[in-house]
């Protein structure tokens, strides 16, 4: 088996590590630095640090905030075209999978005759102009991590990943001092994303031993933490171990890929506009219930790792063991598990039938084939 993985050249972590920004800057020698981040973001007072680290680097600093939520092509060609006249030597994300994709595909975008557009229909045209900085704010994504821009196409009411290598971050910070105030349901929804990615990869066909390393050791730090950093916001210990965990899923996506949850839930968002890790948290555990007996042996020994004294267990019981801790984790966190709570009903069953069957590129990745019946049913069961 031949298999490889991209990681970012230079990860800083720890609390207070934002402070790493300056000899990052003086290391590329930036002079002149676009900052990405959305209005939410900003309002909570995240760039305020930032710009200050920018500043004593003796670099100067344009801050756009107009990156939207979930953004779709055109959100991000409007940025990317705004962003082109800056003529920055360095771009830094502070902000969720939102803003960090938006600003990955700036920095293979800024410069090139190519748009977003083309990147969708090619993603082989991307080479990077600029070096990026990923500041996450939020606990989910793993975007800071991987080679991915997910943008949300409103032709087909779906959304799309955009793959190059070339669009793997340079540097990346995780403080938890940038998630200490995240509002909670922003840690449920972007930390179940987070343990998706973790145990999608695992599971995955395209798993390989070095995405397992990285998405064991994200489900061991996130199955831990979650519901506790959703318990007690201030508990930053726990918050530091999504933030870590959501790092390593990321990397496991870069080296293996996600599968069915995420390919089923791209029609969620992009029609309906559910947050991503919303629509993941609805079909997590439905589909990894329909993947249980041909992932057993993956579940085991998952379950091996986030629980050891079940040891002893049969290995059916040990895949059902993980497949409930996944049902509880999304109860506990209160994120809705109904497609209703979000006006969606059978009228819109064979639209998502349809699109959730074209999004081959991750449903190849799960171990279990699904026929057009198979995806219908799994829909039905969270209508
Ligand atoms: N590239 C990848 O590998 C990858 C992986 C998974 C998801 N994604 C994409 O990432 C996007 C979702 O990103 P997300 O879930 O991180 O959410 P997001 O970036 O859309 O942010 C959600 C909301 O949280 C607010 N917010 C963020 N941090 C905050 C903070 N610390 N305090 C207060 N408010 C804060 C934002 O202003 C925004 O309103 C989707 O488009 C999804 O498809 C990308
Ligand atoms: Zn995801």
């Amino acid at each position: 088996m031949q298999y490889q993985i991209q990681v970012p050249s230079h990860i800083y972590g720890g609390q207070g590590s934002i402070e790493k920004l300056q000899p990052i800057l003086e290391r590329h020698h930036a002079k002149k630095v676009l900052l990405f981040t959305d209005q939410g973001v900003r309002g909570a007072g995240l760039c305020d640090s930032i710009t200050e680290q920018i500043s004593k680097a003796g670099a100067s600093c344009r801050i756009f905030d107009g990156v939207t939520a979930e953004p779709s092509t055109y959100d991000v060609d409007r940025v990317i075209r705004q962003a082109a006249y800056e003529q920055a030597d360095l771009l830094v994300a502070v902000g969720g999978g939102s803003v960090m994709d938006t600003a990955k595909l700036a920095s293979v975008l800024i410069g090139a005759d190519d748009t977003v557009f083309d990147l969708v229909r090619d993603p082989s045209l991307a080479k990077k102009s600029i070096p990026s900085v990923m500041i996450p704010t939020t606990c989910g994504t793993g975007s800071e991590a991987t080679c991915n821009a997910i943008v949300a196409i409103p032709e087909e009411s779906s959304k799309k990943g955009i793959v190059n290598a070339e669009m793997i971050p340079d540097d990346v910070i995780l403080d938890v001092n940038m998630i200490a105030k995240l509002p909670k349901a922003i840690v449920a929804a972007t930390g179940v994303d987070a343990l998706a990615h973790a145990v999608e990869c695992y599971t995955s066909k395209k798993a390989t031993p070095m995405s397992d390393t990285y998405a064991l050791a994200a489900a061991k730090l996130i199955f831990a933490s979650l519901e506790e950093a959703y318990r007690d916001g201030d508990n930053l210990k726990a918050k530091e171990q999504l933030l870590l965990g959501a790092f390593y899923g990321g990397v496991a996506i870069t080296g293996s890929g996600t599968t069915a949850v995420h390919a089923l839930s791209y029609p969620l968002g992009g029609k309906y506009h559910i947050a991503h890790g919303v629509s993941n948290a609805i079909l997590f555990a439905p589909v990894m219930a329909y993947n249980q007996e041909a992932c057993e042996g993956r579940l085991a020994s998952l379950c091996d790792t986030i629980c050891p004294e079940r040891a002893g267990d049969s290995q059916p019981a040990k895949a059902a063991y993980v497949v409930e801790r996944i049902a509880q984790i999304v109860r506990k966190t209160e994120i809705p598990t109904s497609l209703q709570e979000f006006g969606i009903g059978e009228s819109d069953l064979e639209f998502l039938v349809q699109a959730g069957s074209q999004q081959q590129r991750l449903l190849v990745n799960n171990r279990r084939e699904f026929s057009l019946d198979d995806i219908r049913a799994i829909y039905r069961q969270v209508i």
